[in-house]
């Protein structure tokens, strides 16, 4: 029949484009060893972060992943435990080409933010002792900053987040980023138990109230991350359209 192919092709890039547009971070390919529970494409920068949240630490293993504005810049992420802007974020900072040197491998520093001053060409502690800080560079040029962090046993389960990307380093510092409205706007909320690892045996849909008794509903609060809350979906949607795209097809083909 005349009228398949191009419903087939349709269908064809529907289902090719669909979870690419909804979920890039879930297509991240890692060097082998770093895995992450789940990730969220942010919604400014063309950032994603991937992370694990261990409640025993409790410890956040996360993935940072950006472009710099500019070849040769700095990508940044960071919690923040007293505020929801960049002012008092506990931040990491990556440099894509090594710190002080282009050609070095790329290289990670904590600081502490504490005001609109520029940042120094070292480290500054930070309220969650860092291990393991790397970076690499993925595909089209995006820097991966790679950390664990161990969170304080007060810090609430939904935290104030901010991401950031500059375009250049001088003497081993990062410059001041754009202030363009996307990256006046890259901030937000990180439901870090979407990550949870898993510890104890749950029922299936996630109950909140198994394993160390601690109850807190955290995971009933999944819904308020809707990043995330599309990431999830976004199989089964694709499923379903191709399952209505075939049927669609088979319709016509039969009776039209
Ligand atoms: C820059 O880094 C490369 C690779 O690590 C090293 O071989 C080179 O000596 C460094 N150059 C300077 C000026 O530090
Ligand atoms: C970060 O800076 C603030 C403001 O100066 C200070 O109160 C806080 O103790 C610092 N945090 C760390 C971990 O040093």
């Amino acid at each position: 029949m005349a009228s398949t192919a191009p419903h087939g092709l349709a269908l064809l890039v529907l289902v090719a484009a669909l979870p690419a547009a909804m979920s890039s971070c879930a297509g991240e390919d890692f060097p082998s060893g770093r895995s992450y529970v789940t990730c969220e494409d942010l919604p400014y920068l063309g950032a994603s972060l991937h992370w694990t949240y261990d409640a025993s630490g409790p410890s956040l293993s996360l993935a940072f992943v950006a472009a710099p504005a500019a070849p040769g810049g700095w990508v940044a992420w960071g919690i923040n435990p007293t505020g929801s802007g960049m002012v008092g974020s506990q931040a990491l900072v990556a440099f894509a080409g090594g710190a002080a040197n282009s050609s070095a491998p790329a290289a990670v520093r904590t600081y502490n933010i504490t005001g609109y001053s520029p940042l120094g060409d070292a480290s500054t502690p930070i309220a969650f002792p860092a291990t393991g800080l790397a970076a690499d560079v993925g595909d089209g040029g995006k820097v991966r900053l790679y950390a664990t962090l161990r969170l304080g046993k007060g810090l609430k389960k939904v935290v104030n987040h901010v991401w950031q990307v500059g375009s250049s380093v001088t003497r081993g510092a990062p410059d001041m980023h754009a202030m363009d409205a996307d990256n006046l706007a890259a901030k937000g909320k990180l439901v870090l138990t979407d990550g949870a690892a898993a510890s104890a045996p749950a029922p299936a849909g996630g109950s909140s109230s198994s394993g160390d008794g601690s109850g807190d509903g955290s995971s009933l609060r999944r819904p308020i991350s809707p990043a995330a809350h599309t990431a999830r979906v976004s199989v089964p949607e694709v499923v379903v359209l191709a399952v209505l795209g075939f049927l669609t097809m088979a319709w016509k083909d039969r009776w039209l």
